[in-house]
């Protein structure tokens, strides 16, 4: 396809990394997508050099950028780097995250042994047979959502009337939020990913916070049947974790468990509608859909940096890694690594298994991993066998995805069928 509609790039004024260009000629991190399934063009020089290069930030400070496979592995497994954004040095893709660092994330953004304690307490809601049992639940919701689009159709804006809504009914009947509010927390955690700015994030962390913090002293005067109250039965109450912990928790799980899942959902969907002939193929062989599902998130890898501080000194990649210095890596680009992935940038669901990084790696590997691949496998499924003549209700060359940032989607997606 040919170059689609993005907002201004900054790749026009970047110039690629040579190990010793001056930082001023440095190649700006994040790039946006000149098509949304495949990485920025503007790292193509990257793909061919070396596995860590210089890049720099929107406030012109230079941190390494991960491109290589083995590396990334290496690095998002050592505890030499920190995932610890209260550190000033923590490396921020945009201003608009600048406010976030004068509080602390759970989880995803602490440190073991903290890390590890928070993430045992989750652990148990996030196994396969757990995430199994959802299963029912989760087709459930996916033949309703169909069913009114049917009603309503034969066209579509399938962001806000599937892609969307999928995750969220499924995070909110896991965490046990009610369904009812989805489109509150659903807007402000839109605005905390993508609110254009700082005031915007930050807001949208307070109401965020707020209304989470009312939900759990509901829960305690009137318990329920989800994560949360779970949460609240076993670990407040007996004094194991305090409602500022479980607030932030909640928050991770609510934000982490539905915008990327909604994006995987909408530019799987572009992304197959592009590949006819593995569409027909998946649509003719549907044993075929935990396989395509798997090459999808390496194919789209839409978690698309990852973010680090180093604590130490690491030799890597005939590089060393100072302390202080900001480790972002992209994941789509290690996801498109030649000694890794034959044929790297082929959708081919038939290649010898490999271990992606689209969940991450480590010790912050993805925890809804689970949940994710078996909502993007009834949701993509259900929606090709029930609809056969779903297509794009636009020109793929205009419709609007998101421009360079860490998390890659489509905005919205005209379909018809
Ligand atoms: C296709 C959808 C998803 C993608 C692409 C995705 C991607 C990722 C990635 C790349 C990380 C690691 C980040 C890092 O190391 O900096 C991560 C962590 C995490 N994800 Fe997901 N995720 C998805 C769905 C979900 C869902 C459905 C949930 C929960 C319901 C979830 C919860 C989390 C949590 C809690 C973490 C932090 C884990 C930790 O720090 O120990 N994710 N995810």
């Amino acid at each position: 396809m040919s170059e689609p509609v993005v907002s201004e790039s900054i790749a026009s004024e970047a110039i690629a990394s040579e190990p010793d260009a001056p930082e001023a000629e440095l190649l700006g991190f994040p790039q946006d997508r000149t098509c949304p399934y495949h990485p920025p063009t503007a790292y193509d020089p990257l793909r061919k050099g070396r596995p860590l290069s210089r890049v720099s930030l929107f406030d012109g400070r230079s941190v390494w950028l991960v491109t290589g496979h083995a590396e990334a592995r290496a690095l998002l497994a050592d505890p030499r780097l920190s995932a610890n954004r209260q550190n000033a040095a923590f490396p921020l893709p945009s201003r608009r995250f600048i406010g976030l660092q004068d509080r602390r994330t759970a989880l995803l953004g602490v440190d073991d042994p903290e890390h590890n304690t928070q993430r045992r307490m989750l652990i148990p809601s996030f196994t396969l047979k757990r995430t199994a049992a959802l299963r029912p639940r989760i087709q459930e919701t996916v033949d309703r959502l169909i069913d009114e689009m049917e009603a309503r159709g034969p066209r579509a804006e399938l962001v806000s009337a599937f892609a969307l809504p999928v995750p969220s009914m499924v995070i909110c009947a896991l965490l046990g939020v009610p369904y009812e509010d989805h489109e509150f927390f659903e807007g402000q955690s839109r605005r905390l990913v993508r609110g254009p700015e700082r005031a915007d994030v930050e807001d949208a962390r307070e109401q965020i916070n707020g209304y989470l913090r009312e939900l759990i002293e509901r829960k305690r005067r009137d318990p329920g049947d989800g994560l949360l109250d779970e949460l609240v039965a076993e670990r407040l109450e007996p004094g194991e974790t305090d409602v500022d912990e479980l607030v932030s928790l909640a928050a991770i799980l609510l934000i982490a468990g539905h915008e990327t899942t909604a994006n995987m959902i909408s530019l799987g969907t572009f992304t197959l509608l592009n590949h006819p002939e593995q569409l027909t193929e998946l649509r003719s062989d549907p044993s075929l859909l935990s396989a395509a599902v798997e090459e999808l998130m390496r194919f789209l890898s839409i978690a698309d940096g990852m973010l680090r501080v180093a604590i130490e000194d690491i030799e890597i990649g005939g590089v060393t890694v100072r302390p202080d210095d900001g480790v972002v890596f992209s994941t789509s680009v290690i996801n498109r690594d030649g000694a890794v992935f034959e044929e790297p940038d082929a959708l081919d669901w038939h290649r010898p298994t490999r271990h992606h990084l689209a969940f991450g790696f480590g010790v912050h590997q993805c925890l809804g991993q689970n949940l994710a691949r078996a909502e993007m496998e009834i949701a993509l499924g259900t929606l090709f066998e029930r609809l056969p003549g779903l297509r794009l209700a636009a020109d793929p060359d205009r419709i609007p995805f998101r421009p360079g940032d860490t998390i890659q989607g489509m905005i919205e997606l005209p379909v018809a069928w």
